[in-house]
């Protein structure tokens, strides 16, 4: 609408329109601007639900000179709420309408929440005083006094070795130098997000399996390595091809700077051996799920891979970490995603722990432990499980 003919417009497909008191707030929820506006914007953007040339609505408003009428509508533009034809603005707006129309509006929550920067532990600390100020903390565990109380026996004390690294999990921030081995890499990934077997469903056919559960067996996740300090492998960005067990070679250099930024500004991952990104590639779900409610699943998968994820780190005698609060959109940038088909979702990483371990493996246990790697990515089909479900 610079200039000549006026481009055609139409209405953003991923608009959210609240209260805010007595304003009424108009939000683009793919861009996350929103502003607050006179309620007739709504008629405006209701006139625009297809394309049309901005002239088009002056028969439709009394009282307004068209240049204001153009002056509000290129305003409408700037904030996203509107969308010209032709532009990059409007292809994301289809793309989003096309991949992720099943789920709108209410998975539109994804793109609403991309992008958070971390609170520093100074400022964390200072919101968190003045939020106890305000009303204490809620209760961290439930109770039914009245009920009647079932004693159970001990659990069982975690003299195993499954049961030592549940609980010797835990958050690390801190680590020491030194590189992490090739082989626990490998073997990180392998048991988190490699591909352990195949089983057979009607209909579908085969689908794989993997140490984690997944929603309809759908596995949305895919991960990427920032690759910071492993012996035997440049820095760089790498791909895990889950299938063949490999890693694909994506960028090449050291990502210290970058690392921090895909973490919300986080500094300790700079220290990490390796950061994991995390992203989902959501057709694989909304194919079979046409409901906003597989969002959720999608989530809960992600969460899944994780906590796999800090129990191998951990039997492995590494210093794992979780991270919610990212970049998302640089992650996105760097991977050459465009955040619509495939998107960042959480974020791994491990380090080499300061000190001993939490968990220390006995040496049997660890030389059996790099077997199956090997067998899988040499034999893929050896692991080839026909369990029909
Ligand atoms: C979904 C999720 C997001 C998290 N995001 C962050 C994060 O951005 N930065 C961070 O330092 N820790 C993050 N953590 C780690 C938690 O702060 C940590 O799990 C919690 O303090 C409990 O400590 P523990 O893991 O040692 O039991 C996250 C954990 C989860 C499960």
């Amino acid at each position: 609408m610079a200039g000549g003919t006026p481009a055609r417009v139409r209405r953003s497909r991923t608009l959210l329109v609240y209260w805010e008191g007595d304003q009424v707030v108009f939000e683009n929820y793919r861009t996350r601007v929103a502003v607050t506006a006179d309620p007739q914007t709504l008629s405006i953007l209701n006139f625009f639900d297809r394309w049309r040339r901005p002239d088009d609505i002056l028969r439709h408003l009394d009282g307004y000179t068209p240049n204001s009428v153009r002056d509000a509508l290129r305003r409408l533009v700037a904030v996203s709420l509107l969308v010209e034809e032709h532009t990059p603005e409007a292809e994301r707006d289809a793309r989003v309408n096309k991949i992720w129309g099943d789920w709108l509006p209410h998975a539109g929550f994804h793109f609403a929440t991309k992008d958070l920067r971390y609170v520093g532990v100074r400022r964390g600390a200072a919101r968190l005083r003045a939020f106890l100020a305000r009303s204490p903390q809620p209760p961290f565990f439930k109770s039914y006094p009245r009920a009647k109380h079932v004693r159970l026996p001990p659990a069982d004390r975690p003299e195993y070795q499954f049961l030592r690294v549940l609980t010797a999990r835990k958050t690390h921030r801190s680590f020491s130098e030194g590189r992490l081995r090739l082989e626990d890499l490998a073997t990180l990934l392998f048991y988190t997000w490699g591909v352990t077997g195949f089983f057979e469903v009607p209909v579908l056919g085969n689908l794989p399996h993997k140490t984690s559960p997944s929603g309809g067996a759908r596995h949305p996740g895919e991960v990427y390595v920032v690759a910071l300090r492993v012996q035997g492998l440049r820095p760089g960005l790498y791909h895990y091809n889950a299938r063949r067990h490999q890693l694909e070679e994506l960028r090449r250099g050291t990502l210290l700077e970058q690392v921090v930024q895909y973490c919300g500004a986080q500094p300790f991952v700079r220290k990490a051996s390796a950061v994991f990104l995390m992203t989902a590639v959501f057709p694989r779900v909304m194919w079979k799920y046409r409901h906003a409610r597989y969002y959720r699943v999608v989530l809960l998968d992600a969460g899944h891979l994780a906590q796999t994820f800090c129990l191998v780190a951990t039997w492995l005698g590494l210093a794992p970490f979780s991270l919610g609060a990212l970049n998302d959109s640089l992650i996105e940038k760097d991977l050459g995603l465009d955040g619509i088909g495939e998107s960042a979702i959480y974020v791994t990483g491990v380090g080499l722990p300061r000190g001993r371990p939490a968990f220390e493996r006995s040496s049997s246990s660890r030389r059996s432990a790099s077997l199956p790697i090997s067998s899988v990515a040499s034999r893929p089909d050896q692991y080839f499980m026909n369990s029909s479900r």
